[in-house]
C-alpha cells in the first residue's frame, strides 16, 4: 500500500505539504550541502529561519523565539517575503496599491508543494495569500542538488475587481545576522567593466542598481558576494553569492536594521515601473540565483560554474573553438580579399572559427562607419559582391567554422528601417530621440519588433548554410523611455515588457536554431547576467582587450561566470583601447584563461611571433578541456594590490591542471613570486611542464615530477617579477 502511494506520488511528480511538514510546520529547501529553512508560525506567517550549510535536524526551528532575538519592532522574526504593511517599515519585497486605494498587504501561508523535476532538481512552491484581499503570491524555489545552487522567483495574481498596482516585487529576500557584513560588488564603464569593490556595510541602505534598461551591466552588475564577519576569503568563512537572472533594470538593496540584522532584497528595479496587473493575470519575476559556502568564495564560484555549465548556458558541455574576430583587425574597412586573407592566415596557425564583425551590411546606406544602416540587414553588395556564403564556404574549405555579427535591437537614424517604421523606435512622446553611438533603440515591448528581430536572425543565418555562430551586440542603453505600442496608462510596463520581449525573441530563435553558437556581446560586458546567458554559449567580457586590464575584468567576471564562456582575445600592440604594449606571450597567457580568441590582423604578427602564436594555440587546445570544464582555484587576486595574479584550473578527476601566474608591476630584483597550489590530489604525483615559454624556463622544476601534497604545502616559486612577465604550467598526473 505504502509502495502504491509512493508510486502514485511519483507519477504525479509532486507532494503537497507532506504530513511531516504539516506536523512540524517546517519547510526546507535543500541541495546536497545547503538548506533554506522556513517555519510556519501560529499566526500563519512564514518565518525565514535559515540559509546555510545543510541540517540533519530542523525541529529546533519550531521554537517560537527566533534565536532569542529581542523585539525589533518588526515582529519576532523576519518573514520569508516581507510585504509593505503591519510593522514592516524597512524596504519591502512587495508593495501594492489595492483597488480601493489601500496601500498595505499582509501575506500568510496558504499551502506548499514539493516536486522532483528530475533526480537533480526539486521545485518547492510556497503559496501565500492576503487574508483580506484576493491576492496570491507564490514563492518558487528550484534547488539544484549537485551544484548547491538555489534559484528563487515570485509570481503574483489576484481576483480584485480592477487592476492591482504592483509597485515593487522583488525576486528574493534574505535576512542575515552576523557581527559584520562585507559586500563585494562591481562598477565600471565601457572598457572597464566589473571593477571589484569590497566594503563593510554600515547601518542604512546600500543600493546596487541599474536604470539603463539595456546594457545594464556595463557600469554595475546584478551579481554580488556577501561575506559574514570579515572580508571574503578564498578558502575560509561564510560567503553568499547572489546573481539576478535579468537583463533589464535591477535593484539589490542591503539594509542593516536597528538590531543589526541585514535585509537583502533583489529584483527588478521599481523605478518608474508600476505594473497594472489585470485580475486573473500573473506577473512573474526573474530568478535570483543563490549559492553559499562556509569555506569561502572559491567554492561559491565553483558551484556557480558547475551550475552554469549544466543549466545556464546554451551548450555548457561543448568545448568552444579558438576564434579570430575581424573587429580590431579590420573594423569597417574591409573587402572580400581582406577577409579571405585573414581566414588564410588564421588557418595557418590553428584558429578554428572566423567571425565577421560589424560592417558587412546596408546598401542604400552602406555600413562603412557606425553612423548608418543598423536595421538594414542585407549584405553590402559593393563590399562583398559574392555574398556571405562565399566567405563562409571559403572558411569552411580552410577547415574553419564561420560566424557573423548582428545588432538586431538597434536602428540607425539613417537607415531604411527607421524610414519605414518610426513607430518602432523607443521614444518619450514628442521629445527628440537622443542617439547614442549614432543609433536608436527598437521597442521590443512591441510584438511586431520581436517578430522583426526573430526574422532578422533567421535571415542572417540563412545567408549561408555554413554559418555556425552569431555575435549578438547591443551598443546603447535606454534613455527617455517610452513606447508607441504600450497604452498611456501602461508606459511604466516598458522596462519589464522590453526584457520579456527580448527573452521571447530569444526563445523563438533558440527553437529555430538550437545548434548555433551565440555570443552575448553588448559593447563588451554590457549584458552579463544569467537571464540572457542561458540563450548563449559565451560572452564578450569587455571591449578592452588590453591584457593587463583583462586580468582584473576576468577575475571579477569569473567569480560568477565560467571561464569557458569568457571570450578573451589576443589583440595587437600597442593596444587599441589603452595604447599599452604587452609582449605577445603575456597577451596569450591572459587570453588562454578563458575561451581563447584573437582580435587582430594576423599579418601584424611578424618574426618569432608567428611560430609563438601557432605554438600557443596548440597549447591552448591541449589545456582547453581543463580551462573550459575544470574547477577554478584562485591563488592570488590582482585586486590585493601586491602586483601579482595567479589561479589554476583542475580537471574534475584531478589528473590534470593548468596554472597561470602574472606579474602586474616591477617587483624589485629581490622579490620573487611564490604560491601554494590548491585543489590537487595530495596523494598523486604530478609532472609540471612549462608552456608558452619565450626564452628560459621561469620554473626551477620545469619537467620534473612532484607529489601533490608538496605542491600544495611547500608551494612553488617562479622567476617572474617584471611587469608583463607570466608563467603557464601544465600539471599532469604521472
Ligand atoms: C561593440 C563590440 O563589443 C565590438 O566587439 C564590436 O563588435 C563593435 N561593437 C562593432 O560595432
Amino acid at each position: 500500500m505504502k509502495a502504491l502511494l509512493l508510486t502514485v506520488a511519483l507519477l504525479l511528480g509532486c507532494i503537497t505539504a507532506s504530513s511531516q511538514d504539516k506536523d512540524t510546520g517546517i519547510i526546507t529547501v535543500s541541495t546536497n550541502d545547503l538548506s533554506m529553512v522556513f517555519s510556519i508560525s501560529a499566526d500563519k506567517k512564514v518565518v525565514y529561519n535559515y540559509f546555510g550549510d545543510k541540517f540533519q535536524h530542523v525541529s529546533p526551528f519550531l521554537n517560537k523565539k527566533y534565536k532569542e532575538q529581542p523585539d525589533n519592532g518588526i515582529g519576532y522574526a523576519p518573514v520569508i517575503y516581507p510585504a509593505y504593511g503591519g510593522r514592516f517599515f524597512l524596504n519591502p519585497a512587495l508593495k501594492l496599491t489595492h483597488n480601493d486605494g489601500v496601500q498595505t498587504t499582509e501575506l500568510i501561508y496558504a499551502d506548499h508543494q514539493v516536486k522532483n523535476i528530475d533526480n537533480n532538481r526539486t521545485e518547492t512552491v510556497i503559496r501565500l495569500k492576503d487574508p483580506l484581499y484576493p491576492v496570491f503570491v507564490n514563492l518558487n524555489f528550484t534547488a539544484y542538488r549537485k551544484e548547491n545552487v538555489i534559484c528563487q522567483s515570485v509570481s503574483i495574481s489576484h481576483q480584485e475587481k480592477n487592476k492591482l498596482a504592483v509597485e515593487n516585487i522583488a525576486s528574493a529576500y534574505l535576512p542575515l545576522h552576523a557581527d559584520s557584513y562585507y559586500l563585494t560588488h562591481f562598477h565600471g564603464a565601457w572598457a572597464s567593466e566589473m571593477q571589484l569593490v569590497e566594503e563593510k556595510l554600515t547601518p542604512g541602505v546600500k543600493r546596487v542598481e541599474s536604470k539603463k534598461g539595456v546594457r545594464t551591466t556595463q557600469s554595475e552588475n546584478s551579481s554580488f558576494l556577501l561575506s559574514l564577519n570579515g572580508p571574503a576569503n578564498e578558502d575560509r568563512g561564510e560567503v553568499y553569492a547572489g546573481s539576478l537572472a535579468w537583463s533589464g533594470n535591477y535593484l539589490s538593496s542591503f539594509e542593516i536594521d536597528e538590531c543589526g540584522l541585514l535585509h537583502v532584497m533583489s529584483g527588478m528595479n521599481d523605478f518608474a515601473s508600476t505594473y497594472n496587473l489585470e485580475p486573473g493575470k500573473t506577473l512573474q519575476t526573474p530568478e535570483m540565483v543563490w549559492t553559499y559556502s562556509s569555506t569561502g568564495k572559491g567554492q561559491v564560484s565553483r558551484n556557480l560554474h558547475d551550475w552554469s555549465r549544466n543549466y545556464a548556458l546554451a551548450h555548457g558541455d561543448w568545448e568552444l573553438p579558438v576564434v579570430l574576430n575581424s573587429w580590431e583587425g579590420a573594423y569597417f574597412d574591409f573587402s572580400e580579399k581582406t577577409i579571405t586573407d585573414m581566414i588564410d592566415d588564421a588557418a595557418a596557425f590553428g584558429v578554428e572559427m572566423f567571425v565577421l564583425d560589424d560592417g558587412w551590411f546596408g546598401n542604400k546606406y552602406p555600413r562603412n562607419s557606425d553612423k548608418v544602416s543598423l536595421g538594414d540587414w542585407q549584405v553590402n553588395k559593393k563590399k562583398l559582391p559574392r555574398g556571405i556564403d562565399y566567405l563562409a564556404k571559403y572558411a569552411v574549405d580552410k577547415g574553419l567554422k564561420f560566424g557573423i555579427w548582428i545588432e538586431p535591437e538597434m536602428v540607425s537614424p539613417k537607415s531604411e528601417l527607421a524610414e519605414k517604421h518610426p513607430e518602432w523606435i523607443v521614444k518619450s512622446g514628442k521629445r527628440d530621440i537622443i542617439p547614442m553611438r549614432n543609433q536608436w533603440l527598437l521597442d521590443l515591448s512591441n510584438p511586431a519588433v520581436q517578430d522583426f528581430v526573430v526574422k532578422t536572425f533567421d535571415e542572417v543565418v540563412a545567408l549561408s548554410p555554413h554559418i555556425s555562430y552569431i555575435k549578438w551586440d547591443a551598443n546603447r542603453h535606454v534613455d527617455n523611455f517610452g513606447s508607441d505600442y504600450l497604452s498611456k496608462e501602461n508606459q511604466t510596463h516598458f522596462w519589464i515588457e522590453y526584457t520579456k520581449g527580448l527573452y521571447s525573441a530569444y526563445e523563438r530563435i533558440r527553437e529555430n536554431h538550437p545548434d548555433i553558437m551565440i555570443q552575448l556581446c553588448s559593447s563588451g560586458g554590457g549584458r552579463l547576467d544569467f537571464g540572457a546567458l542561458k540563450y548563449h554559449d559565451e560572452f564578450w567580457a569587455s571591449d578592452n582587450t588590453n591584457s593587463l586590464d583583462r586580468i582584473f575584468i576576468q577575475y571579477s567576471t569569473n567569480l560568477f561566470f565560467p571561464a569557458k564562456a569568457t571570450a578573451a582575445h589576443v589583440s595587437t600592440t600597442p593596444n587599441h583601447q589603452t595604447g599599452m604594449m604587452a609582449p605577445l606571450k603575456f597577451r596569450f597567457d591572459v587570453a588562454m584563461t578563458g575561451r581563447l580568441g584573437m582580435e587582430l590582423q594576423p599579418k601584424d604578427l611578424t618574426g618569432d611571433e608567428l611560430p609563438f602564436a601557432e605554438e600557443a594555440v596548440k597549447n591552448y587546445k591541449r589545456i582547453r578541456p581543463i580551462v573550459q570544464m575544470g574547477d577554478l582555484y584562485r591563488l592570488k587576486s590582482p585586486y590585493d594590490g601586491n602586483g601579482w595574479a595567479s589561479h589554476m584550473y583542475i580537471s574534475k578527476d584531478k589528473k590534470e591542471s593548468v596554472f597561470f601566474a602574472y606579474s602586474l608591476k616591477y617587483h624589485g630584483r629581490t622579490t620573487f613570486f611564490e604560491t601554494k597550489l590548491k585543489g590537487l590530489d595530495p596523494a598523486k604525483m604530478y609532472k609540471v611542464t612549462e608552456l608558452n615559454k619565450a626564452g628560459n624556463s621561469t620554473f626551477y622544476g620545469d619537467g620534473q615530477v612532484f607529489p601533490g601534497d608538496y605542491l600544495m604545502k611547500a608551494g612553488i616559486s617562479l622567476t617572474i617579477g617584471n611587469t608583463y612577465e607570466s608563467t603557464v604550467l601544465l600539471i599532469t598526473e604521472q
